[in-house]
């Protein structure tokens, strides 16, 4: 969170990924004057990950922040890529009045498979 680039919306959010191998990779929001290009935290961990351990990497966990301590769950694309690397993963969040711990099933019904 705190290399979060983010000067538009000075919404930092940090991301921390723990694959099933056990694993810990970190992420931040990089913002862009191009807005629509701007990579999420969790993305950014996803990516990092793989980028790291290759195209098997599994996820198991992954846990948002924010610098506003708000309410703060993954967007739609985000659960999408999480569902993708881990469709049996946990997601850790910020909820309306507290902590919220859910499968990444049931943040994103039906999910997309290439079959
Ligand atoms: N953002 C994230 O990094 N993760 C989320 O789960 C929600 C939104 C970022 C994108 C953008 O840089 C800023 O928060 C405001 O939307």
């Amino acid at each position: 969170m705190k290399n979060a680039y983010a000067p538009y919306s000075k919404f930092k959010v940090g991301a921390a990924l723990l694959t099933t191998s056990g694993k810990l990779f970190l992420g931040c929001n990089i913002e862009n004057a191009s807005y629509g290009m701007t990579n999420c935290a969790e993305r950014t961990a996803i990516f990092s990950a793989v980028a790291q351990l290759g195209p098997k990497t599994k996820i198991r966990a992954i846990a948002v922040v924010n610098n506003q301590n708000v309410p703060c769950s993954p967007c739609g694309a985000c659960r999408q890529v999480i569902f993708q690397f881990g469709p049996e993963a946990v997601v850790f969040f910020r909820g309306a009045s507290e902590w919220k711990e859910m499968p990444i099933a049931e943040l994103l019904p039906e999910g997309f498979r290439l079959q």
